[in-house]
């Protein structure tokens, strides 16, 4: 990977007296060599694939990056969108406009991989209609073994998936008024259902696979605001715990299990997300690194509301901060950009070390 990205660059510095023709030899050694990236999960990966009519695709979605809103439930850049600059490549085209471009104009897109996560979903059903991730990876098997857009020569040689579950599955069992003490075995169904997943996914042919840890849910925004967002929420945080517990002995076993070493890895977003939060707790600046920085101007209204009834396009039923950069949340659920930039400088050596 890492020998891709100073091939790239020596190649570009070598190409200024001939910027023409270097594009397009860079173009051509890029579809062979570019690494691909397949992504699975939820909102804090997907980049696009909801339609129009989910908030992602609303105002004051994207202020940040791209400027508009165009998919993401962030106000820019997500994880996905770090991940793939780690890699040295365009983010993952997301699934649905894939399939909605052009067979003549995909190929240029589809050489980085592809996206396949929907906001709101999880391991298992929840309360979102959408793909769960085990029709998101049938999704993938399909481009291999039906549409053969990939190879598994392809993949072997330079593919990296990353799963993103971030708590849906908890959330519908919290909607349902679960009871707590059926909890553990939840998680018990959630990490079993993972480790096959995940195993599926390296079987398809993808070299390295890669899975966040459950974020601290209980510091989550809508889940702070029961305490004018001062506090995590133990309860929920300890439930984090034991799922990511859990995940680290799952994933183990899978790479014990594996001839080749370093198969799968962990991208602990959990100690990545409170460190942040304790590094701005109390720097004196007077923000509270759980407020998010778009609000509903009331607890029935979510960033992006407007009311219908408003005309000319609505009033808006949102405010929104002053200084998107300077806050870890987007939305009551959701990281801005400045929140996932940090989490990516902090993963950074453990992606690193997945790379060996
Ligand atoms: C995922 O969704 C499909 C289609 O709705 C369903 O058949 C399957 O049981 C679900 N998988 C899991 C693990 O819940
Ligand atoms: C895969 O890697 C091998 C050796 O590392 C190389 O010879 C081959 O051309 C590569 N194939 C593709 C499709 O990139
Ligand atoms: C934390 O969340 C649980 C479950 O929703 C709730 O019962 C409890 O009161 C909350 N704790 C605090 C300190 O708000
Ligand atoms: C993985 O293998 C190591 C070394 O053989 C062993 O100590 C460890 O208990 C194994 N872990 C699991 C979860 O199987
Ligand atoms: C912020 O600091 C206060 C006081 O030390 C502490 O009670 C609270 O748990 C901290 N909040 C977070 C999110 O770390």
């Amino acid at each position: 990977m890492e020998k891709y990205h100073q091939a790239s660059a020596t190649l570009l510095l070598q190409c200024f007296p001939t910027v023409l023709f270097c594009f397009l030899a860079a173009g051509i050694a890029k579809a062979d060599a570019a690494t691909k990236l397949f992504v699975f999960g939820d909102s804090y990966a997907d980049t696009g694939n909801w339609g129009r009519s989910a908030s992602s695709w609303k105002e004051p979605y994207g202020i940040t990056f791209p400027g508009k809103p165009a998919g993401r439930f962030s106000d820019g850049r997500i994880f996905t969108d770090y991940m793939a600059s780690f890699l040295g490549i365009e983010s993952p085209i997301p699934y649905t406009t894939a399939m909605a471009t052009a067979q003549d104009s995909r190929s240029r897109h589809l050489q980085y991989g592809m996206n396949f996560a929907y906001g709101g979903t999880g391991v298992f059903d929840t309360f979102i209609p959408a793909p769960n991730m085990s029709v998101q990876i049938n999704l993938f098997e399909k481009t291999i073994e039906e549409q053969k857009v990939y190879t598994k020569q392809d993949l072997l040689n330079s593919s990296f998936a990353l799963l993103s579950i971030a708590g849906n599955d908890y959330l519908t069992y919290a909607n349902k008024k679960g009871n707590p003490q059926e909890l553990p075995g939840l998680t018990q169904r959630i990490i079993a259902q993972l480790s096959e997943n995940l195993n599926l996914i390296h079987g398809l042919g993808v070299s390295k696979v890669a899975i966040t840890t459950l974020p601290p849910i209980g510091c989550l925004p809508v889940v702070a605001a029961a305490n004018s967002y001062r506090d995590c929420n133990e309860t929920w945080n300890s439930a984090a715990k034991y799922h990511n517990q859990q995940l680290h002995q799952a994933v183990e076993s899978l790479n014990n299990r594996t001839s080749r070493s370093n198969v799968f890895g962990i991208l602990d977003t959990f100690s990545a997300l409170m460190a942040e939060f304790k590094k701005s707790n109390g720097s004196g600046s007077g923000d509270n690194p759980l407020k998010p920085c778009c609000i509903g101007v009331s607890s029935d209204h979510s960033c992006g509301d407007v009311d219908e009834k408003g005309g000319n396009g609505g009033a808006k039923k949102y405010v929104v901060c002053n200084n998107p950069s300077l806050s870890m949340f987007w939305d009551m659920l959701h990281p801005a950009q400045n929140g996932w930039q940090a989490v990516y400088q902090t993963l950074k050596p453990s992606l690193h070390e997945m790379m060996i």
